[in-house]
C-alpha cells in the first residue's frame, strides 16, 4: 500500500469512528492476557451486542496501557455529549457526587479524629508505663 492508500484508509477510519459514542479497549497484551482479559474483551463485545449498541459502540484489544499490576485493564473512550443527559438526570448526578464527596470527606475526618485520639491515647499510656 502507498502512501496515498494509507491516507484513504486513515480518512475511513476516522469517518467509521466518527459514528461511535463509545470505545472500549481491552488490554491483550501478554500481562492482562494471562489475568484473563480475552474474557473480558468477550463478555464485553456481548453486552454491546445485547444493549443493541452496535453501531456506537465498540470492543477492540489494545496493547499494554502501562498498569499491568492491575490488569486487566479496559480502558474507555467516550464522546457522549453532555446534552444527550436530560437535565433532571445530570442534576441528580451531580447532587450524587456532592454527596458522595461529602461522605468521604467526613469519613476521611472520622479517621483522621480517631487516629489522633488513638496516639494522644497511646501517648499518656506511655507516660503512665513510665512514671
Ligand atoms: S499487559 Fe495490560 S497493561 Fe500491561
Amino acid at each position: 500500500m502507498n502512501a496515498e492508500g494509507l491516507q484513504e484508509a486513515a480518512a475511513r477510519e476516522r469517518e467509521r469512528r466518527t459514528a461511535l459514542h463509545h470505545r472500549l479497549g481491552v488490554c491483550t497484551a501478554a500481562g492482562c492476557l494471562a489475568l484473563g482479559s480475552d474474557r473480558v474483551k468477550a463478555a464485553l463485545a456481548r453486552g454491546v451486542e445485547a444493549s443493541g449498541l452496535g453501531g456506537q459502540a465498540e470492543v477492540f484489544g489494545t496493547g499494554c496501557l502501562g498498569l499491568c499490576h492491575a490488569g486487566p485493564l479496559v480502558q474507555v473512550e467516550s464522546r457522549q455529549a453532555a446534552r444527550e443527559i436530560p437535565f433532571d438526570e445530570a442534576r441528580e448526578r451531580i447532587r450524587d457526587r456532592l454527596a458522595r464527596e461529602k461522605r468521604a470527606a467526613a469519613e476521611r475526618a472520622f479517621v483522621a479524629d480517631v487516629m489522633a485520639r488513638a496516639r494522644v491515647n497511646h501517648e499518656a499510656a506511655l507516660v503512665r508505663s513510665r512514671s
